[in-house]
């Protein structure tokens, strides 16, 4: 057995205290599988004195440097959250020549080119498994088992919190308030939950997943996202009603040579695999040319899967410490210059939800706007009378369209709010799949 590999870990907080866990709890069989001891020397916290769920065998200290200028540190995980000093510490790791492991997607998604130049310049490595899909294994299959593909499509449900409440929206039981509450109740949902609601975790997400799919730089700035906010009660009657379920999909597309990326609630088929991922659960869906359809399903957050991640990433590592050469055999720099294919430009199918005077002729006023802007329906459904104001009655208009472009639809959509028989646009919903 080889000689011990000595691990700092910045930030003790959910799944910092389970990857120490993991490390001193399994410690044997880690040390057995890895060929050489895993050894947890020291670990940055703001407050050592904080109570934790678990207290790590390794001393705690609130002086990074006592982890990043230590020579004796081989490999230094960071598990802090938040772009800085997150990603000002990990760079600092790589300058001193040590490995870097880390769950953080907000730092992989902004400076991943940036941290995985300085590591390849440094001849070091940055295992960041853990910053897409928790415990799924995802980063490695696109860094090597998928690579001899040319991947078209990936489709997933990147965000664990948001789809456990669209999960209990769709019974009808639950408001998306109520839904809220109930996910921040269990601890799946932050108090401030802004970046799982409004779509930016998932964008993250895409944005180191798209990178590696399609072997191009990609910027969170390139990533369209839109959350799950302003979806109502109605639509999940109307998707359950029209054979759909809605998520919160993240999808990146090959489309012509260009990049589609975009996070945006959806319609997707009941029948489809991603329609039958519930709760917390993650699913990552991936097509290619030699491989076919492959679907990645596992639970996508929490100290047990996170730490598998985290750990695995060390364990990797650790069997390559010390080996001199190149640290990867599959480098990751971009290989391919794919131009980013602007939403206005994307051409997908689309519910549209209008709230509008209940009385003749108004369909064919919205229908007419739709077909003047190139945009062919599919179906028109009107369902549910709505009293939205004393003694004035509304109808409820859902519109499918064909495949359209979404600047189109969206000019469609702007001229329809302002004819005067329309009382608003309830919902625009793509449609997927
Ligand atoms: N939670 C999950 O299930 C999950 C899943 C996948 C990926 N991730 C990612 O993993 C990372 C960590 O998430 P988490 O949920 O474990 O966060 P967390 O519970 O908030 O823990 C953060 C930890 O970092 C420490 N910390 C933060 N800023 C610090 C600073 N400036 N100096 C020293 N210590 C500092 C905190 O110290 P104190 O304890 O002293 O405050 C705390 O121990 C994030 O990037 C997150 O996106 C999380």
């Amino acid at each position: 057995m080889g000689d011990a590999v000595r691990v700092g870990m910045l930030g003790l907080g959910v799944v910092g205290c389970g990857v120490a866990r993991a490390l001193d709890e399994k410690a044997d069989a880690i040390a057995r599988r890895a060929g050489r001891p895993v050894h947890l020397a020291r670990v940055l916290v703001r407050d050592p004195q904080r109570p934790r769920e678990y207290t790590p065998r390794a001393p705690l200290t609130a002086d990074p440097a006592e982890i990043l200028e230590d020579a004796g540190i081989d490999v230094v995980v960071e598990v802090l959250g938040g772009e800085q000093p997150a990603c000002e510490y990990i760079l600092a790791a790589i300058r001193r020549g040590k490995h870097v492991v880390t769950a953080n997607k907000e730092v992989m998604a902004k400076h991943g080119p940036a941290i995985l130049a300085a590591a390849a310049e440094q001849g070091v490595d940055v295992g960041f498994e853990a910053s897409v899909g928790g415990g799924i294994p995802l980063i490695g299959p696109f860094r090597l088992d998928l690579l001899a593909n040319e991947l078209t499509s990936v489709a997933g449900i990147l965000n664990g919190t948001t789809n456990y409440m669209l999960t209990a929206m769709a019974t009808g039981t639950q408001t998306y308030a109520e839904a809220l509450a109930e996910a921040q109740r269990l601890g799946y949902a932050e108090p401030d939950p802004g970046n799982d609601v409004e779509g930016i975790d998932a964008a993250y997400k895409l944005t180191i997943l798209g990178s590696l799919a399609f072997h191009t730089r990609v910027s969170p700035s390139d990533v369209y996202y839109e959350g799950i906010t302003r979806l109502a009660p109605s639509d999940f009657r109307y998707a359950r009603e029209l054979g759909y379920a809605i998520k919160l999909l993240a999808l990146g597309r090959l489309v012509d040579g260009a990049v589609e990326l975009r996070v945006h609630p959806a319609f997707v088929p009941r029948s489809s695999m991603l329609a039958a991922v519930d709760g917390v659960y993650n699913a990552v869906q991936v097509e290619g040319d030699l491989v076919g359809r492959v679907l990645f399903y596992g639970r996508g957050a929490g100290p047990g899967p996170t730490s598998s991640a985290v750990v695995a990433d060390i364990m990797d590592l650790a069997q390559r410490v010390g080996i001199s050469g190149p640290a990867r055999l599959v480098p990751l720099a971009p290989t391919e210059h794919r131009p980013i294919r602007p939403m206005r430009d994307v051409r997908t199918r689309y519910y549209v939800r209008i709230v509008a005077v209940d009385r003749p002729g108004v369909i064919a006023a919205i229908a007419g706007i739709f077909g003047e802007l190139d945009v062919s329906l599919a179906s028109v459904l009107q369902k549910e009378d709505v009293v939205l104001e004393e003694g004035s009655r509304y109808a409820e208009i859902v519109f499918l369209t064909h495949e359209a472009r979404e600047a189109a639809v969206q000019d469609a959509i702007g001229r329809i709010a302002a004819l005067p028989v329309v009382h608003h646009i309830g919902s625009l919903i793509r449609v997927e799949g």
